[in-house]
C-alpha cells in the first residue's frame, strides 16, 4: 500500500537527511537573480525554506535582507545552525497563516514547497497579503511533464503518480495567484543538467527526495538495484532536470 499522498509528513524526522543530502540548486538561484531585480534592499520572505540551503544561496548571492520560514522546527534549527548570526532571520510559521504585517517584503518566494501545502490556496492569499505593492511573487516547482521526466521518474516508476497527485498543476498555480490579486503570472520553464553520480545515489539510498518515501519499500529496493547497475555500468552520467518559475506582481495601484 502506498502512503496517502495527502497524509502530512514528518519534516522534522526528514530534517536530517534533507540537511545531510540535500544541497540548493545554484542554477535556481541564478535564473531568479537574472530574471527579478534584486539587490542589498530588497526584503525577501523565503517559504517553506527547509534547512536553508536556498535562503542562504541567495544571500550569498545578492546581500538582500531574507527571512525564512517553515513548519517544521527541526528543518529551522538546521537552517539556523548553517547562517553566522543576524545574517539571516529564520522563524518556524506555517505557510497558510504568515506571522507578518501586511506589505512587509519586496519578493516572495516558495522552492520545491507548493506540493507539500495542506492549502495551496491560502497560503498563496497570504502570500499576496504579505508582499508590498510593486513586490512579486516567485513560485518554483515542477509541471506534470518535468515530473514524468525526472531522473528519479526512471528508476522508480511508482513516484510518477503519487507526485502528479501532489504537484498543483502550473494553470492551477497561475489561477491560484491571479484570484489571490496578483497580476503579470506568467511561468518560464527551464531545464538544468544534474550529475547521477554516488552523491545523487547516497541521496536515493537514503531517501533524501520525500516522495521515495511514499513508495512500497519494494519498488524502492527494485529502483535502488537498477540505479547501482546503471552506475556500475556507466559510470557517472549527464541527466536533466527541469523547473518552472511562476511569477506574479502586486500591482501599487487597483483600478475599479
Ligand atoms: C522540499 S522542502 C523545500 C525546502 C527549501 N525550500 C529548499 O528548496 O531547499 C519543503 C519544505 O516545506 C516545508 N513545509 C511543508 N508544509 C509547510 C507549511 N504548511 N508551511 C510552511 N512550511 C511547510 C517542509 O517542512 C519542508 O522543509
Amino acid at each position: 500500500m502506498h502512503k496517502q499522498p495527502d497524509m502530512p509528513m514528518d519534516y522534522d524526522s526528514l530534517s536530517s537527511i534533507y540537511n545531510e543530502f540535500r544541497t540548493g540548486s545554484l542554477e535556481i538561484i541564478e535564473f531568479i537573480t537574472r530574471t527579478l531585480d534584486i539587490s542589498s534592499e530588497t526584503s525577501i520572505l523565503d517559504i517553506g525554506c527547509g534547512t536553508g540551503n536556498h535562503t542562504l544561496l541567495l544571500k550569498q548571492k545578492s546581500d538582500a535582507t531574507m527571512i525564512g520560514v517553515d513548519v517544521s522546527w527541526g528543518m529551522i534549527s538546521k537552517a539556523l545552525a548553517k547562517s553566522r548570526s543576524d545574517e539571516i532571520e529564520f522563524a518556524q510559521a506555517l505557510a497558510e497563516y504568515l506571522p507578518f504585517a501586511d506589505s512587509s517584503f519586496d519578493l516572495v518566494l516558495m522552492i520545491e514547497v507548493i506540493h507539500h501545502l495542506q492549502d495551496a490556496s491560502q497560503a498563496i492569499k497570504d502570500s499576496f497579503r504579505v508582499t508590498r505593492p510593486g513586490g512579486r511573487v516567485c513560485i518554483v516547482t515542477q509541471s506534470h511533464r518535468q515530473i514524468e521526466e525526472r531522473t528519479t521518474s526512471i528508476f522508480f516508476p511508482a513516484t510518477v503518480e503519487i507526485e502528479k497527485a501532489r504537484y498543483p498543476t502550473i494553470v492551477a498555480i497561475e489561477k491560484m495567484l491571479k484570484k489571490a490579486g496578483f497580476s503579470q503570472v506568467q511561468s518560464e520553464i527551464t531545464v538544468f543538467k544534474i550529475n547521477i553520480d554516488h552523491e545523487f545515489l547516497e541521496t536515493v539510498s537514503r531517501k533524501g527526495f520525500s516522495v521515495l518515501h511514499l513508495i512500497d519499500e519494494s519498488e524502492f529496493n527494485k529502483g535502488l538495484i537498477k540505479l547501482k547497475k546503471a552506475l556500475a555500468m556507466n559510470g557517472e552520467f549527464e541527466s536533466v532536470l527541469g523547473y518552472t518559475f511562476i511569477f506574479g506582481m502586486k500591482e501599487r495601484f487597483v483600478t475599479v
